[in-house]
């Protein structure tokens, strides 16, 4: 086996420099942290996770979508090649995720449609449009009526849309199952509680202390989305400059289940001057989302956020009206100055970042798990995550 780097000092030593020790220490069990391990696993490491609530973090609240082409932000054109790159990856990753684990995901691939409900929001999405085409994106400009054909729930009066088609979606909080299936069938053991503070032997990450105990391995991979910015132990030019941004997010049922469904693909909307989208499963049900809100480490659910995603989800499909609203959940994306994950080596040895995936924590899980393994097995850094370093942001004249 390769480790990353090597043990600096004896812990109590074995031949291999490491006594009772793991090879990786994964801080965070969300999609990401759980998707490093299981692959860290698949290539032959001893892989703990430590979390207190695996799984019910910003995964738990998310939609679940992949849609790179839809989700394209004017300047983040580097993020583009890596979201694209990943979403390439997503159907043999789905596939071999649910063979690993015999648990269904939910992974489908109908498209996404955009659509304009006003003569502003029809400019602003040309705009989009011919953004997208610019970039080489297949994207296909719709009329309103083509809207409707395509979605025939849509509001009368939808002004014009962008379809892109093939692009694919996974059950959240199912993939996130899956992926404690296939760690646990990977033998990763799971530590239930929080990391209290990092570990180090002079300038080299060890591992973290959980209850006052250590856990100890050669590489520690923060994955610890939200709380990734502020883990006890590490010195602030270490630390990833990651904040919360608060999600609310509703989940729908419709009244016949997974027969006549609503809607077919995802759709986005703006309404009220705020982006909107509902993403429907093939059971039935819809998620509606997602309120972006710098409120700190706040969870509360509001009556506004509600409020709001009910209004544009509403305005967008009347027919959502006959749904039962199951449940209102906020979850808390990790976020950097410049939207993007942070991947790789960290500025201490033996310490290896996988954080800030901001809007695109399942879009981005199966390029991330793939190169950050590499990282933590071969101490090599894929191509395509090297534009993710953290270095960007402590060189001089980085983004603040
Ligand atoms: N990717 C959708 C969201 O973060 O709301």
């Amino acid at each position: 086996m390769t480790r990353f780097g090597t043990p600096s000092m004896a812990l109590g030593c074995d031949n291999d420099g490491w006594m009772d020790s793991r090879d990786v220490v994964v801080v965070g069990g969300g999609v990401i942290g759980l998707g490093v391990a299981w692959r860290c696993a698949q290539r032959g490491l001893t892989v703990t996770v430590v979390d207190d609530r695996p799984g019910r973090g910003a995964s738990h609240a998310a939609a679940g979508m992949i849609a790179p082409v839809s989700e394209v932000t004017y300047g983040e054109e580097t993020l583009l090649t890596l979201t694209m790159e990943s979403a390439r990856r997503w159907p043999g990753f789905a596939a071999e995720l649910e063979r690993a684990s015999s648990h269904p995901i939910g992974h489908l691939r109908e498209g996404s449609l955009a659509v304009a409900l006003d003569a502003d929001d029809n400019r602003a999405l040309e705009a989009l449009f011919r953004f997208q085409r610019s970039l080489g994106l297949d994207a296909e400009r719709l009329t309103g009526s083509e809207c409707r054909e395509l979605e025939p729930a849509l509001v009368p009066g939808v002004r014009g849309g962008v379809l892109v088609r093939g692009e694919q979606q996974v059950d959240n909080r199912a993939t996130t199952a899956a992926l404690l299936l296939a760690c646990e069938r990977a033998e990763v053991e799971l530590v239930a509680a929080r990391a209290d503070e990092v570990r180090f032997v002079g300038d080299r990450v060890v591992g973290v202390a959980v209850g006052g105990e250590p856990i100890e391995a050669p590489v520690t991979v923060l994955a610890a989305g939200a709380w990734s910015g502020s883990l006890p132990g590490l010195p602030p030019g270490v630390l990833p400059p990651v904040r919360p941004v608060k999600g609310q997010i509703l989940r729908l049922m419709s009244p016949g289940g997974g027969k006549d469904r609503l809607l077919q693909r995802e759709v986005w909307g703006r309404v009220e001057g705020r982006e909107a989208y509902l993403v429907p499963r093939a059971s039935g049900e819809i998620v509606v989302g997602g309120t972006v809100e710098e409120q700190g480490f706040d969870t509360t659910v509001t009556v506004e956020g509600v409020r709001a995603m009910l209004t544009a989800a509403f305005t967008l499909v009347p027919g959502i009206d006959e749904c039962e609203l199951v449940e209102a959940t906020a979850g808390l994306r990790p976020a950097t100055p410049d939207n993007a994950p942070v991947l790789g080596p960290s500025a201490l040895d033996g310490l290896v970042l996988a954080t800030g995936h901001y809007r695109h924590g399942f879009l981005l899980l199966p390029v991330t798990a793939d190169a950050v393994a590499e990282v933590v097995v071969s101490g090599q850094v894929p191509e395509e995550i090297r534009a993710f370093s953290i270095d960007r942001f402590t060189r001089a004249g980085a983004p603040a």
